[in-house]
């Protein structure tokens, strides 16, 4: 077998040059052994002919090696694989030793599989969809964004965002954040409070990380959002979980299971109960700060759609009445802007924000400095807060609508109480109806519902969804719940 049969060069196609396609090759056999060391390659001249290509082409390919260190030349005799290479088992030629081999599609080496992160993963999706309560992203503030951003990008003064930054995140987003968060949520922040995050995920691992050692007792809803719970496991703690009623979780619970063990942190989501809907009552704010006062919890208060209220003043969230460091307070742009931009945030004392940015610092470093200076600019601007004036005001009429359809053709078959606020309804469907069932045969018919396990706390079939109604304009929802209603039918 000569050295010209075991390459296939493509010289039509390729991206690759001629030149690097011959030394990849050559590269490929030395390490397998099938060139061993010091083998004498053939002279540039006989190779060129054999392969149909240029002399000085495989010239430029030996070189290549040369410089690389796979092989040395030798005046007047021509060029050698080099005979300080590692060992490797001499092996024959093949002709299938002619194409590189694939990448491998597994490790060699065994995996922790990790089991409590085998989590559906939610997506938007193209089409017809009761999605888990994400915004219209038809009316997200993308040129707003865009051309902030151009902007941004452009301009010299801005030149010192595209290297190394603070790990809390832009200092100009902190700053303006921290004014919009006192002005809208009764905060009482300075900028030191700020942290930037990739989003509220984010903000739940590196709470997660930081917060909890393993062994330690977290308290979650009965049924609570399913990646915070994995967020907490994967932290090594115990999952504690209870009742969540009309009036959201249940707080005379989280003082019996306080009275009997040790409790690390309360994880809620007060505004609207995930995937519930519901909002924390006023005097379970109360109690639920009292008792995190006595036995010295944590309260990781997640407010991931603080935005979106429609009733009423939104209620206060926890963390405005906190004056001793109990809660961490979880906020981000997933839905106010759109998902794809990761900018989310926690408020909290800054001797956490400390230990969290060194966790940061080997996760990620930093944020996307420049997002978030567009940001911060919006909301200087008060770009942010008309955007939401607006969505605010098409998703109540969404709401309502969908609600009342819902209603006049589903009846009996789905039970739900209109949300206050937020970007879906909590749909639980008559026990005689197969979730599972109804997605399938929904799914068909071009429409996405969820099966409703993705809520189910271990052991308990909720037989309930969340049902998206902000990403549908009005004939959308027309037509979903019409396929809704085909679905149901035995
Ligand atoms: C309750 C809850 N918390 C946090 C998140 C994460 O949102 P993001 O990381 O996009 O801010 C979600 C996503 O939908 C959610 O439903």
């Amino acid at each position: 077998m000569t050295v010209a049969a075991i390459m296939t060069l493509d010289k039509i196609h390729a991206g690759i040059p001629l030149y690097q396609q011959i030394a990849n090759h050559l590269i490929l056999h030395i390490r397998r052994g099938t060139l061993p060391k010091g083998y004498r390659l053939p002279g540039s001249r006989q190779l060129a002919k054999q392969l149909g290509v240029q002399r000085g082409t495989v010239n430029a390919a030996y070189d290549e090696l040369v410089i690389q260190g796979w092989v040395k030349a030798m005046p007047r005799s021509g060029f050698f694989v080099r005979n300080n290479l590692p060992d490797v088992s001499p092996q024959h030629w093949r002709q299938e030793d002619t194409e590189a081999l694939p990448y491998p599609e597994k490790t060699a080496y065994g995996l922790q599989q990790m089991d409590h992160l085998q989590l559906p993963l939610i997506k938007g999706l193209p089409g017809l969809a009761f999605n888990d309560g994400f915004p219209d992203l038809r009316l997200a503030p993308v040129q707003a964004l865009g051309s902030h951003l151009r902007s941004i990008m452009l301009k010299p003064v801005y030149r010192r965002l595209l290297s190394y930054g603070n790990v809390e995140g832009n200092d100009a987003l902190r700053v303006e954040l921290s004014q919009y968060l006192n002005e809208t949520r009764g905060l009482n922040t300075t900028p030191a409070h700020i942290f930037i995050t990739r989003g509220s995920q984010m903000g739940i691992f590196l709470l997660a990380q930081t917060i909890l050692r393993p062994g330690d007792n977290v308290i979650v809803g009965q049924t609570n959002y399913h990646v915070a719970n994995a967020s907490f496991v994967h932290a090594g703690a115990n999952l504690f979980r209870v009742p969540v009623d009309k009036q959201g979780i249940d707080v005379d619970a989280i003082a019996q299971l306080c009275a009997q063990q040790p409790v690390r942190a309360v994880y809620v989501t007060s505004h609207h109960h995930y995937p519930t809907t519901v909002t924390l009552g006023a005097d379970r704010r109360i109690n639920l700060l009292a008792l995190a006062r006595k036995y010295g919890f944590a309260i990781i208060e997640d407010d991931y759609h603080y935005d979106f209220h429609y009733d009423s003043n939104p209620i206060l969230p926890l963390a405005s009445a906190d004056t001793d460091g109990h809660v961490a307070y979880i906020g981000s742009f997933s839905k106010c802007i759109a998902p794809a931009f990761r900018v989310g945030y926690i408020v909290a004392p800054p001797n956490l924000l400390q230990v969290m940015g060194r966790l940061r610092r080997i996760i990620d470093r930093q944020g996307d400095s420049l997002l978030e200076q567009a940001v911060a600019d919006l909301l200087k601007e008060g770009e942010i807060q008309r955007h939401l004036k607006k969505v605010r005001k098409i998703y109540q009429d969404r709401r309502d609508a969908f609600c009342r359809r819902l209603h006049d053709v589903l009846g009996d078959a789905v039970v739900f109480d209109p949300p206050a606020g937020g970007l879906a309804v909590w749909a639980g469907f008559d026990p005689a109806i197969s979730l599972p069932r109804v997605a399938a045969r929904a799914s068909k018919s071009g429409l996405y519902v969820s099966d409703g396990t993705v809520y189910n706390p271990p052991g308990i079939n909720l037989n309930s969804a969340r049902l998206g109604f902000a990403a549908l304009a009005p004939e959308e929802m027309k037509q979903a719940i019409q396929i809704l209603k085909e679905s149901l039918q035995p």
